[in-house]
């Protein structure tokens, strides 16, 4: 085309995404493109596009733009074809200023209803008085332009590159203000994603993490840290297969190929505002049970009930920490879900009966696949499932039939809510027999050992859509069930991404009216708001070093997305561990918010008994640090619960301002205020760590460091962790028992650490555990700490009756400058201790949770 200009590379827009495909001058022109051709980048990876728009590509009109109660309605009217079929030649834009800070556009089609994310979103009323944005638009070509009022920074420039909207191919990019960009999940890699021609694909996939595939759960949703500090976040809600293709302009591209374009823009102005803005409209995510917060043992190879039970009796002979056993696809009869081995597990239901006596709970894994090779009459699932018509079907209407550990298997459609009440059944009946605690909800993307189904899959535009974005395997039907297959709420093509999702809602409901109790839910497929029904584990790692570290990008971007009960496989899964990484990684996996190990079967046992005295006392130790800071745990997850604060967070969260901060993902903090510099590495007694500008104390000893913002070099022999507490912060901590329920009625010990001001701040919630709703039902306790001027306030905003049995018992308060002359409790004078690292410490409180008090040291 005659407007083809010699456009900077990290602008030009690909107008030829197609993978394997020699894109020449010819097909390139025959799009109406640009083409030159660029030396390919090393390592097959794709780096300029050859092919690219011209600022003339025809895209759509805005021809009519009318006020609204919450905004604006618009007509975006495309005159020219654009190359792919069925274009949609009328679009409707929907602009709605929702709150001050959050920003909602859809772009649908004018004329039909579409495809739209079976998701609750909250509804407005009323039009935002004082948006701290400003929206501007270009009307031919159309484009959206975002800015921040404070700042005048363009967050959003959809002119770049032409909008197409297309029956199976959806396109829209972006200018970015910055190349700090985050989310965008799930994927494996470093926290901060590259800007280098990075393509990220969103389809559910099982693979074991590997960079740059589509994994377990799709999240389209990104955070973008700007100049100065500021944030904001863009979550396109749309659950079909897609592309997010990251240039270095730098600039986004959104491809996906069906559904509508339905966005949310927060504005943070601070990263942790973005995310509560974010939950603010896919849900806060569930309030765990505290056992879900203790130490999850597992594996895949426990031949028996009786080796299961041998590693619990183990692990309590050692006295380590143990809240909860699992047990894998070992337990079942055949691989089916809702039985159990009748020889080599037979003695399963006295082993959760054990379990529960100890103050202990029992989780097993269950796989959506239902076996349907058992004989007619002999299997309830299948047979009911049939029955009532819940199976996924083909486009012939037979249940489609793929392959899972079972063998031959249907799959469920949580779409249906009357699989919801048929898995509720099955629970049910598997609970009177063996009463399980908590589910741990594997193979859902769904994962199938076939592609498609045994018969392949139809031809047609589902399964062969005129664009695929890059998912492994190339073929949507890749290890999961056709595109096509019919299920009550939509096709699959639609519904795959949300497979677990919908499980996971089910599973949790089962749990709630099975129990009665907080249910705990783990899932390896997730969808934006999962974190309302389940929490998450990385999936199929291996025993690596490298695997190690990724686990914390990991972690850190689940946070990002609202499920904050996350973790990796500690000591990894595949491959073996040595007692080194066993070690390291059971440091790490220790504040990993949902903490268990789980290894792969034909491997060795790697959990903590099987070491070396000394491993494996360090590793009790660790777990002995975890469940001492269960009340600070705890209380984090409340506030997650509550205002979607994150539990684990990444240090940019807290130091936005600070640069060196933005790309740091080897360490990370709980909360505001703790540290966790893990080593990463074989062989080293050190590890160099950032501390962020300001006062840290070392959490074992109080002993302060006075940080310029500089990378620190810190000891690290093999029993070490390194933690540090942030100047200002109070946390609440216990005397750590063996299972979180001995745990809860130890008596607390608070860390108080100083700020230079002399300054603290800290909270506790508590309730009984387990219980649903306490919060709501006001069954809870809630206390806030403060310091100022050596007077230590601790103050009662809600009581309960569970807080009189526990008491505070110890203050230890860091960076207390001067030896103090004395300690008044309450006016009071109290013995106290002080020493050199400036520590002061006052012991024997022991002062019921439900009082408030005050200390004072002169
Ligand atoms: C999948 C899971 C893994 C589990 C295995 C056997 O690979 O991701 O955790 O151990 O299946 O059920």
């Amino acid at each position: 085309p005659a407007s083809c200009r010699l456009e900077e590379e990290g602008h030009r827009f690909d107008c030829y995404p197609e993978r394997h495909v020699v894109v020449t001058q010819e097909l390139c022109e025959s799009r109406g493109c640009c083409f030159i051709e660029s030396p390919p980048p090393t390592g097959g990876k794709r780096g300029v596009p050859w092919c690219f728009y011209p600022p003339d590509f025809p895209s759509y009109t805005l021809e009519s733009l009318n006020q609204t109660a919450l905004g604006m309605v618009g007509l975006l009217v495309r005159r020219e074809k654009a190359y792919y079929p069925r274009d949609i030649k009328v679009l409707r834009l929907d602009v709605e200023f929702e709150t001050d800070t959050r920003l909602h556009v859809k772009i649908t089609d004018a004329a039909s209803p579409r495809y739209e994310v079976p998701l609750e979103v909250p509804r407005v009323m009323k039009r935002a008085e004082n948006p701290i944005y400003s929206l501007d638009f270009s009307w031919d070509p159309f484009g959206l332009l975002l800015r921040r009022r404070a700042t005048g920074t363009v967050l959003l420039n959809t002119t770049v590159a032409p909008l197409i909207f297309a029956d199976q191919f959806l396109q829209i990019a972006t200018s970015l203000p910055s190349r700090f960009l985050y989310g965008l999940g799930e994927h494996r890699g470093s926290l901060l994603h590259s800007l280098d021609w990075n393509t990220l694909t969103l389809w559910a996939r099982d693979v074991p993490p590997t960079e740059s595939f589509n994994l377990y759960g799709a999240h389209p949703f990104y955070l973008l840290m700007e100049e100065g500090g500021d944030a904001h976040g863009v979550f396109l809600l749309n659950s079909n297969a897609m592309e997010v293709a990251l240039q270095p302009a730098p600039g986004l591209t959104w491809r996906t190929i069906g559904g509508v374009l339905d966005f949310y823009i927060f504005l943070g102005p601070d990263p942790n505002m973005v995310i509560q803005q974010y939950q603010q409209v896919i849900g806060f995510p569930a309030m765990p049970p505290l056992w879900a917060l203790g130490f999850h043992l597992c594996r895949w190879g426990y031949e028996s009930s009786n080796e299961t039970w041998q590693t619990v009796r183990a692990m309590r002979n050692y006295q380590i920490p143990q809240d909860a056993q699992w047990n894998d696809i070992d337990y079942m009869d055949g691989y089916r879900d809702f039985t159990f081995d009748p020889h080599n597990f037979a003695s399963l239901p006295s082993l959760v009966e054990d379990l529960h006596k100890h103050g202990q709970h029992y989780v097993m894994i269950l796989d959506p696949g239902i076996s349907r090779t058992s004989p007619n009459g002999s299997y309830w699932p299948f047979d009911e499932a049939l029955r009532r018509g819940l199976f996924l079907n083909t486009t012939k209407g037979q249940p489609l039939i793929g392959q899972v550990w079972p063998g031959l298997t249907a799959f469920a459609d949580f779409s249906n809510p009357d699989t919801h009440q048929w898995w509720l059944e099955n629970l049910q009946r598997f609970h009177a027999r063996v009463p399980f605690d908590g589910l741990w909800i594997d193979m859902n993307e769904p994962s199938n050992f076939m592609d498609g189904s045994e018969e392949g899959c139809p031809p047609g535009e589902l399964d062969s859509p005129p664009y695929t974005p890059a998912v492994l395997g190339d073929s949507l039907s890749a290890k999961t069930v056709c595109a096509s297959a019919k299920q009550k709420a939509s096709v699959h093509y639609n519904l795959h991404n949300l497979y677990g999702l919908m499980e996971a809602k089910a599973t949790a409901s089962a749990l709630i009216q099975i129990r009665g109790k907080r249910p705990l839910v783990i899932s390896r497929s997730t969808f934006p708001s999962q974190g309302r029904y389940s929490g998450h584990w990385l999936g199929d790692n291996r025993s690596q070093w490298k695997d190690m570290y990724y686990s914390i990008p990991g972690l850190l971007s689940f946070s990002l997305f609202g499920i904050p009960l996350i973790g990796a496989d500690i000591c990894g899964f595949s491959g073996s561990t040595s007692e080194e990484l066993c070690t390291r990684w059971m440091q790490l996996g220790a504040f990993y918010p949902f903490a268990r190990n789980h290894n792969t079967q034909n491997e060795k046992a790697q959990d903590p008994t099987v070491f070396s005295p000394a491993a494996r006392t360090a590793m009790k130790d660790v777990l002995l640090i975890r469940y001492s800071l269960l009340p600070f745990l705890y209380t984090l997850f409340h506030r997650a619960h509550l205002h979607g604060d994150t539990v684990a967070r990444p240090l940019f969260f807290e130091f936005p301002r600070d640069v060196a901060t933005l790309g740091l993902d080897r360490q990370f903090l709980w909360g505001r205020s703790l540290l966790v510099t893990p080593v990463l590495e074989p062989e080293v007694d050190s590890v160099t760590g950032y501390l962020p500008r300001g006062v840290w104390y070392d959490f074992y000893t109080g002993s302060s460091v006075n940080s310029s913002g500089e990378m620190l070099k810190m000891s690290a022999p093999l029993e070490h962790l390194n933690l540090h507490v942030r100047e200002g912060a109070i946390l609440p901590t216990q005397k750590p028992g063996t299972t979180s329920k001995a745990t809860q009625g130890n008596p607390l010990r608070l860390i108080v650490a100083l700020s230079s001001s002399g300054t603290a701040w800290g909270d506790l919630f508590w309730d009984d555990g387990e219980s649903l709703d306490t919060f709501e039902r006001g069954s809870y306790s809630y206390l806030v700490f403060n310091v100022t001027q050596n007077i230590f306030t601790s103050t009662v905003l809600h009581a309960s009756t569970e807080a009189t049995e526990v008491t505070i018992n110890t203050l230890s308060i860091f960076g207390v400058r001067e030896p103090p002359s004395k300690v008044l409790l309450n006016g009071q004078e109290k013995p106290f201790s002080y020493l050199d690292n400036q520590v002061l410490t006052v012991g024997d409180l022991g002062l019921s949770l439900s009082q408030g008090f005050s200390l004072q040291w002169l």
